[in-house]
């Protein structure tokens, strides 16, 4: 065998390894959504936009793109754990080809947990920093419809 196959099987026990370890906290749909992440990224002038900072410290950014009232994209970025990774997924994933009134009913803290098949006790705040987060991309895509004139100048 030679020292590169070593190595590459070095790796895999390693990643196994952790997975395995990632399974005694956390469920399924979590650790898919930490290794296959959906949505991830940014979107140029989006209609909506909420960046939110949780009691960790970490943040939460989302980008909203509308057609005719239904969210055609929602992506998100974020400098936080992998608990983190997938409630920004998940909640991005239930918003998207949802109207406005629908998606702010949908993305809840309890529905975000619910779907990932449950959270651990120390990482609820994630779902919570999620869902404000995206609340937050939704009350901004309610203002630039009542001021589109601000939409220039907002920082995102
Ligand atoms: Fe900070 Fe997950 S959001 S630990």
């Amino acid at each position: 065998m030679s020292e590169h196959e070593d190595l590459e099987k070095f790796a895999q026990a390693l990643q196994e390894q952790i997975l395995a370890q990632a399974r005694l906290e956390y469920s399924e749909a979590v650790i898919e959504r930490w290794i296959n992440p959906r949505n991830m990224g940014t979107l140029e002038n989006p209609d909506g936009y909420g960046k939110v900072t949780g009691i960790c410290g970490d943040t939460i950014e989302i980008f909203l793109r509308m057609r005719d009232d239904i969210i055609a994209e929602a992506t998100w970025i974020t400098d936080g754990c992998g608990a983190t990774v997938s409630c920004a997924t998940m909640a991005t994933e239930l918003v998207k080809g949802k109207t406005f009134t629908q998606a702010l009913a949908a993305v809840s803290a309890d529905e975000i947990i619910k779907r990932l098949g449950g959270l651990p006790e120390a990482h609820l705040h994630c779902a919570q920093l999620a869902s404000e987060s995206l609340r937050s991309a939704l009350a901004d895509f309610l203002h630039q419809q009542k001021s589109p004139w601000k939409k220039p100048y907002r920082k995102t």
